[in-house]
């Protein structure tokens, strides 16, 4: 942990970064003139965290650190906001912030086109083999070109796609699968089954999972989508079909995605996210038809940088006084 201090700029107070953010978010965090204790790359683990943040007025902080009712209490009445370095907030518990008064930020809106990219470099992967073809090439067992060898889906010969949630990144995959000429639903809580927007027809949950070539989640997790996609979800889809997620692992059972892998019950499948994350179950590395990567939907440079710039940008508005750019709460 390293601390720097400084001047008179309108950022007053100790802001905590609990991890190395990128070099552009680092240079535009060092240029507020703020008193700063930064972390390392790693996650913090508690006791760190815990000592990181006390009598911090403000964190930025990644998904990998949990916010409670505890964390708040050691970081000590005088913090403001925490700025969370991602879309996603399910690793804060907001009626604890709100309890103590403090604003939750979260960084809307810039990520949606590199995580909708690696969503449809999953969905090309899985669909497509082309991982399963790189370890076979690596295995260096013999091959040669044949007519039926790793034979996939062909997502643009009138294949659909599900989407599960339409936010910002649902509707930045649909208009890629546009593109691919497939025939894109959605299911929403705020759109009308067999209402049409964009190209987009909205269906409920059950008819999506029976229509779909290709159902993708794109939902929050929360506690109505835990295990959205779950056993009786597996038996309602095509068993042609492929699931990908790059949500958060626990709108997917992974027990059941195993089993339904396993037995046939769809084709292939990618996940991005895990339920224990960073833990990954070992039998999914046994699972035919997946691929995996290690939550790095959101892992373009400039993506990454922006995120970063946002969530401290977010950190400081609320210590001059003036409203978060992108407030949760
Ligand atoms: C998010 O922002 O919630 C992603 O999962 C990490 O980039």
């Amino acid at each position: 942990m390293t601390m720097s201090s400084t001047s008179a700029r309108p950022v007053t107070g100790l802001i905590y970064v609990s991890r190395l953010l990128t070099d552009r978010a680092m240079s535009h965090l060092h240029s507020l003139g703020a008193q700063l204790r930064i972390g390392s790359e790693a996650p913090p683990d508690r006791a760190e965290l815990e000592a990181g943040i006390a009598g911090a007025s403000a964190a930025v902080i990644t998904l990998t650190e949990r916010v409670d009712a505890d964390l708040l209490a050691a970081a000590g009445p005088q913090l403001k906001v925490i700025a969370n370095v991602a879309v996603g907030f399910d690793n804060i518990d907001l009626s604890a912030t709100e309890s103590a008064g403090v604003t939750v930020t979260n960084t809307p809106g810039v990520l949606d086109r590199a995580s909708a990219d690696h969503t449809f470099a999953l969905i090309l992967d899985a669909t497509r083999r082309i991982t399963e073809g790189d370890r076979l090439i690596r295995s260096q067992q013999p091959w040669v070109w044949g007519p039926r060898m790793l034979v996939g889906l062909d997502i643009s010969a009138g294949a659909t796609l599900g989407i599960l949630g339409y936010g910002r990144i649902g509707q930045a995959v649909a208009r890629r699968a546009h593109a691919f000429d497939m025939t894109v639903l959605a299911s929403s809580r705020s759109r009308t089954p067999g209402s049409v927007e964009d190209g987009v027809t909205f269906v409920d949950t059950s008819t999506l999972l029976a229509e779909s070539d290709v159902v993708t989640v794109h939902t929050p997790l929360t506690a109505e989508t835990h295990h959205l996609i779950d056993a009786a979800a597996f038996r309602a889809m095509k068993p042609t079909a492929y699931l990908i997620n790059t949500a958060r692992g626990g709108v997917v059972d992974e027990a059941a995605l195993i089993e339904a892998l396993h037995s046939g019950q769809i084709r292939g499948a990618a996940l991005d996210v895990f339920e224990g994350e960073p833990r990954v179950n070992p039998a999914l590395l046994d699972a035919p038809g997946l691929v995996l990567t290690p939550h790095t939907a959101s892992a373009g440079e400039a993506t990454r940088d922006t995120m970063g710039i946002l969530a401290v940008d977010n950190a400081a508005a609320v210590l001059a006084g003036k409203p978060p750019l992108t407030p949760v709460q």
